[in-house]
């Protein structure tokens, strides 16, 4: 959805977008489950409602032959690092279906949206796709929400839609895009259908639209507990890294993304008492190192880096989420880590970050000389298979993914030129505080 591109050649360039869809089969083989004790029958019906794997996803992605050949680096990225089969179709996406085909899930996005595809799958085996459900995001931009809906998937950030609805959504749609001739978007017209359905948004806050210009740093760095699930508009914002180019700076981040997908950008919130310094660790990205001691609650806040989709003096900037400033001098802000490296075995992931120079800045003491911060992890497991425990919760199976918690981590006792910092679950009762 882009505001600012309304012209009626526009339009007819996004009517026609359906005609260049790309349907991608994605080919990981079904991970069935093992139940040699249950009957036939209900292991079959147990292995319908299995996890899904990235073969039950069909990405459709909306394109234009003019903006194709440019976007390809980021769909490269996503698509063919994830051995993303790609087949070229004529027919509108959602009239594909074909119970045979195994497709459980139909996922929409524009060809500038990055899909984290094993959080997508993780995330839509929570629900059962032989219900309806119709799962997205709304816009961060608050006047985006109010011009289309708040209850509206945004087609940029993606959304996805169960095979069982999908296939009542093809039969139906011809008659109800009628009533919606005017309306700009697919995702728009999708909303309309769905809603003459009867069927409603769930809400998945890891679909981002960013709706949003500038320095997604404020957005990045405090990503909500659930996992990420797409990112979209990267040609509007800056290169998320320094000194890169966005599809290096992109590229950049998948390096963590293949390690522990689960865990990017997840926010991690560590105390050193002894020195009184903060640090706030979003995984895979970035690390900032305040001093003094500064409240969970308001690092969870987005500092404004960006700026409003739309440009322009009188434009509102109100966002759907609280924030906080972002001091102009950069001494004022905290020391920022940029992720370097990422290195695993087996379950164990080491991310390395360098220190990201911003001018000479007068620092405390203990932190004069660090440049380097090493943080220590386990890779995250969003699977639902934990909770098949017995038989009862095998028919429940895929409905639930356990609650997320935020992480704890701890601070080396000494450091000097370099930090280490350790990630763990936390204690039952644990706080994230700067309390003795
Ligand atoms: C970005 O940088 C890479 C590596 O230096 C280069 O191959 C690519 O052409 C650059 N892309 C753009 C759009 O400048
Ligand atoms: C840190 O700040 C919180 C509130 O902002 C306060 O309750 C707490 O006592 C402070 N802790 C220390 C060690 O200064
Ligand atoms: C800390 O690092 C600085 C700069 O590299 C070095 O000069 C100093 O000797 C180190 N201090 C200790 C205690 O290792």
């Amino acid at each position: 959805m882009q505001p600012n591109m309304l012209k009626p050649s526009r339009v007819k360039t996004l009517l026609l977008l359906l005609s260049l869809t790309f349907i991608l089969y994605l080919i990981f083989h079904v991970s069935t489950i093992k139940a040699p004790s249950l009957s036939d029958s209900l292991a079959a019906d147990i292995v319908s409602r299995s996890p899904i794997s990235r073969c039950h996803v069909l990405f459709a992605i909306a394109s234009s032959s003019k903006s194709w050949p440019r976007r390809l680096s980021y769909f490269r990225l996503w698509g063919l690092r994830s051995a993303i089969r790609v087949a070229r179709v004529v027919k509108e996406a959602v009239d594909l279906t074909d119970e045979s085909d195994g497709v459980r899930w139909f996922v929409f996005g524009d060809d500038d949206t990055v899909f984290f595809v094993d959080n997508l799958v993780k995330t839509l085996s929570k629900y059962d796709d032989n219900r309806w459900f119709y799962v997205g995001s709304n816009s961060e931009y608050y006047e985006q929400n109010v011009k289309y809906s708040f209850n509206m998937a945004f087609g940029g950030g993606g959304f996805a839609v169960s095979h069982s609805l999908a296939r009542v959504l093809a039969r139906v749609l011809d008659s109800c895009l009628i009533r919606y001739p005017h309306l700009f978007g697919s995702d728009a017209r999708i909303f309309s259908c769905l809603a003459e359905l009867g069927v409603g948004l769930t809400h998945e806050p890891g679909f981002h639209q960013l709706d949003m210009r500038g320095d997604l740093f404020g957005m990045l760095s405090a990503h909500p507990l659930s996992p990420l699930l797409s990112l979209h508009h990267l040609d509007a914002v800056e290169p998320i890294f320094p000194n890169m180019n966005r599809t290096q700076a992109l590229g950049h981040l998948f390096k963590a993304v293949e390690v522990d997908p689960a865990r990017i950008l997840q926010q991690t919130v560590c105390y050193d008492r002894s020195r009184q310094l903060t640090v706030s660790v979003a995984w895979g990205y970035a690390i900032q190192v305040y001093e003094g001691n500064e409240s969970l609650p308001d690092l969870l806040l987005l500092q404004r880096t960006f700026t409003p989709w739309k440009r322009g003096a009188n434009v509102d900037s109100h966002f759907m989420f609280n924030m906080r400033d972002h001091p102009r001098d950069p001494c004022k802000r905290p020391i920022v880590f940029f992720l370097e490296s990422v290195i695993s075995d087996k379950s164990d992931v080491l991310s390395n970050y360098i220190k990201h120079f911003v001018g000479d800045c007068v620092r405390a003491h203990a932190l004069e000389n660090l440049e380097l911060i090493r943080v220590l992890s386990q890779k995250v497991e969003l699977d639902v298979e934990k909770v098949v425990m017995n038989w009862f919760d095998m028919l429940d199976y895929g409905l639930e993914m356990e609650s997320p918690r935020r992480q704890c981590c701890d601070i080396s006792p000494t450091f000097n030129e370099s930090m280490t910092i350790q990630i763990r679950q936390c204690g039952l009762d644990e706080l994230i505080s700067m309390h003795f």
